[in-house]
């Protein structure tokens, strides 16, 4: 099947590559030069695990390219809609002008029969306003949301847990649905449930699915606020709730949070929509959720504080972890990154080590130290702070070998991610966050 993906950023650009990757013809569109030319060079422009192979193999077999012009999209029987809808400057909304523009750009492009299916996280609301004009060049907007995680994206897209479409009430709408279940075929084969929705159902599912998540994070990160209050230990805790089916795990991983280029602005972005509708009060949790997940970055420098006797000033402090999670670049609202920030705000003489996103953080904080190597962040520090948790620091590193570099066997474990008892055993004072 012949497709454009229109925007080619963390979601576009795997999508793009994932569907040639299954036999389809398509044509990745971006107004981003630079972005074009890597992409087409075969190189993702951003890190995520796989995507080079996928598209070295797509460029190489001829079904998979990209371009700036929106022309190339001409002959696509779908238009997959994948920029992105950042929080609005000096609000909490979604910034939709990305959504506008792609769509302004593809209107003179849509012939009758073709399919635009928006992938773009987008308030409830936004397919009704902008199928009208689409209708008009005989075309049909479905919705047909994301749920790839970043750092597994290749794999959410290829072997999605379920997909989802949003279609309007008519016969070009079952048709579109049909063309749709045809482009997923080999997802749908192997057992993905294929769920058909009207519009407004679809965008929700997204910002529902989002929200949830953050929910979820949020409330293990409240109890470790209990915790620390009352002697007990999150992670013990999380062990126990999550061997409860109905509860479950996953998404109970205690720390410093949620950060990224999604679950912050999405929730964000669900209940100002919310409030617009006059339903502000059904999601006024998320507010909690909000403010129960930056409380959790207080509390980790706090932490470091305490343990370094109640002053960082002029301290050496080793921060493992700049992403906002591991197997990615991405320091989007990362809550990592800004614990290194604030440290350095206290005086400290901060030195942030990642094993991905050193130069998005470098460009992004310049005032921070740096090293690309983690032992070089190690050697002499006075305590070591983990708010990533790569490999690298998790699983990696022994506490031996990490106390015979530090100045001060001194850590913070932001994630819960470390063996507490070994770290103690090798004579560290270790600090989790909300376990005893
Ligand atoms: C999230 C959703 O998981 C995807 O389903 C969705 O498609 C995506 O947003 C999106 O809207 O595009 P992502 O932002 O890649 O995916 O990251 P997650 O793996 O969900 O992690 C988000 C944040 O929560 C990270 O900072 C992570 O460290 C944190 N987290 C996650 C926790 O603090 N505890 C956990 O137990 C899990």
């Amino acid at each position: 099947m012949r497709m454009s993906v229109i925007g080619c950023g963390y979601l576009g650009a795997v999508h793009a590559a994932a569907m040639a990757s299954i036999g389809h013809d398509v044509v990745g569109i971006d107004v981003d030069e630079q972005k074009v030319a890597a992409l087409a060079g075969g190189i993702a422009p951003f890190f995520e695990p796989q995507l080079d192979e996928l598209l070295r193999e797509g460029l190489d077999s001829g079904r998979l390219r990209f371009s700036t012009d929106m022309a190339e999209s001409a002959d696509a029987a779908v238009h997959f809609l994948a920029v992105g809808t950042p929080q609005v400057a000096g609000g909490h909304a979604a910034d939709l002008r990305f959504v506008d523009a792609a769509i302004e750009a593809l209107l003179p492009h849509l012939r009758p029969g073709h399919v635009v299916a928006g992938k773009s996280t987008v308030p409830v609301g936004t397919a009704a306003r902008l199928a009208g004009s689409i209708a008009e060049s005989g075309a049909v907007l479905v919705w047909n949301p994301e749920f790839l995680r970043e750092g597994w994206a290749v794999h959410d897209t290829i072997t999605p847990d379920r997909l989802v479409v949003g279609i309007p009430p008519t016969d070009a709408g079952d048709a579109a649905a049909e063309l749709l279940r045809e482009a997923y075929a080999p997802a749908i084969a192997a057992g993905a449930p294929f769920l058909v929705t009207d519009l407004a159902t679809a965008e929700l599912v997204k910002g529902a699915a989002n929200a949830f998540l953050a929910t979820k994070i949020s409330f293990i990160n409240a109890m470790a606020e209990i915790a620390e209050a009352s002697g007990a230990d999150v992670t013990l805790l999380a062990d126990a709730l999550g061997h409860d089916t109905r509860i479950g795990r996953r998404y109970l991983g205690s720390g410093i949070g949620f950060g990224g280029g999604c679950l912050p602005k999405d929730i964000r972005a669900f209940a100002a929509r919310a409030e617009e509708l006059g339903r502000g009060e059904a999601v006024g949790f998320l507010r909690e959720v909000d403010g129960i997940n930056l409380r959790r970055r207080d509390r980790a420098v706090q932490l470091v504080v305490d343990a370094l006797g109640g002053l960082v000033f002029g301290k050496r402090i080793a921060v493992l972890g700049a992403a906002f999670k591991p197997f990615s670049d991405d320091i989007r609202d990362s809550p990592a990154l800004d614990v290194a920030v604030r440290l350095r705000g206290l005086g400290a003489d901060v030195v942030v080590t990642d094993p991905a996103a050193l130069p998005n953080a470098a460009a992004a904080h310049p005032q921070l130290g740096y090293a690309v190597e983690r032992d070089d962040a190690l050697r002499d520090a006075d305590a070591v702070v983990v708010v990533t948790e790569w490999d690298l620091y998790r699983r990696e590193m022994s506490p031996e070998h990490a106390g015979a570099l530090v100045a001060g066997r001194v850590i913070v474990d932001g994630r819960n991610c470390l063996d507490a008892d070994a770290w103690r055993a090798a004579g560290w004072s270790y600090h989790g966050m909300g376990r005893r």
